[in-house]
């Protein structure tokens, strides 16, 4: 069992922003916004500078300077962004999710867009503040970057901050962090709503480094907080002192076959995706029944 990456390069100046686009109704304060897809590309500059293609496939979304290396800087060379706030020009990326049917091809799954938002389904990105306390939270510095997973591990991970759930038609704005019915592995049925995958950030830095060679390894979970906490909490102490907001992303994989969607290439065209899709089609599923989804990293 491995895990997909995501990763979040390069933010600078956003702590002052206000939300124009408001959480979930009961949900505390943070900022909530739609990023389209920029590209789908085999390119990984953090984990794979230089290296095209890279070992697995991504979706890439943000300023549009993105490409294979990370040695300009890109938020000053981007001159537009997939995200819908405009000062954002920040990149983020994850792996992508493939539908393996029965006789052993695969397809794409695309993405549609987070409950109450509009775009062409890429990734939600939540900035989330200390509820309690906002003025012990520290903003990214221009540069910062991070990881969460490891494409290369072949046994389940302690990292608890990925998380999947099956979703209803209806959408479901309950626990929107990991917590039950939320799981650590795809869900096995059918998801008529699509499958929801929420990656959760770090929110204890040491302080000092804008990176690291495993790109994880300045920041660390916050002792004593919970899988399904919602911005930072617990203690950020010894090594790791200064907390940082909390960075999610929601990623919705539209596996119903009744949607369609549009997606954005580059900032500027579209691409509009209106085929029917066959992923409910339970005879394409594995023979055995299990879920016929696996990541582009090669796990399921
Ligand atoms: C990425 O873009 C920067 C800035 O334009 C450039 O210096 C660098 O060579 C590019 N890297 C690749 C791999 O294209
Ligand atoms: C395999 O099944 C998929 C889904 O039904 C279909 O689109 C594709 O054409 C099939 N491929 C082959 C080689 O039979
Ligand atoms: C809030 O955080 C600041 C900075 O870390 C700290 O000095 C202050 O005591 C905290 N306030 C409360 C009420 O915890």
């Amino acid at each position: 069992m491995q895990w997909p990456t995501a990763t979040l390069p390069l933010l600078a100046g956003l702590a002052g922003l206000a939300a124009t686009q408001g959480p979930p109704p009961g949900a505390p304060p943070m900022m909530r916004f739609e990023c389209s897809q920029l590209v789908v590309d085999r390119i990984d500059p953090l984990v794979n500078p230089g290296v095209v293609p890279s070992p697995h496939l991504h979706q890439i979304v943000g300023g549009n300077s993105f490409n294979a290396t990370l040695s300009h800087d890109l938020p000053s060379q981007s001159t537009c962004t997939s995200c819908t706030f405009s000062e954002d020009f920040s990149n983020y990326w994850t792996a992508v999710l493939y539908f393996r049917a029965r006789n052993g091809t695969y397809k794409r799954v695309p993405q549609i867009p987070s409950e109450g938002l509009t775009g062409n389904g890429g990734i939600t990105v939540y900035y989330i503040p200390d509820a309690k306390n906002k003025t012990s939270v520290t903003a990214f510095r221009p540069g910062f970057r991070m990881l969460v997973g490891d494409a290369a591990a072949t046994t389940k991970q302690p990292d608890r901050k990925v998380c999947h759930r099956c979703m209803p038609t209806s959408g479901d704005n309950s626990n929107l962090n990991c917590a039950a019915p939320d799981t650590q592995t795809l869900p096995t049925g059918f998801c008529a709503g699509g499958i929801r995958t929420v990656i959760t950030f770090p929110t204890c830095w040491n302080g000092k480094d804008l990176d690291s060679p495993d790109h994880k390894s300045h920041l660390a979970y916050a002792t004593g907080s919970q899988a399904n906490d919602v911005g930072p909490t617990g203690t950020c102490s010894g090594s790791h002192p200064v907390v940082i907001p909390q960075v999610m992303y929601e990623v919705i994989w539209d596996v119903s076959f009744h949607f369609s969607s549009v997606r954005k290439l580059g900032c500027e065209m579209a691409d509009r995706d209106t085929q029917t899709r066959s992923f409910n089609d339970k005879s394409l599923w594995p023979a055995d029944g299990s879920q016929p989804f696996v990541w582009s990293t090669g796990d399921q």
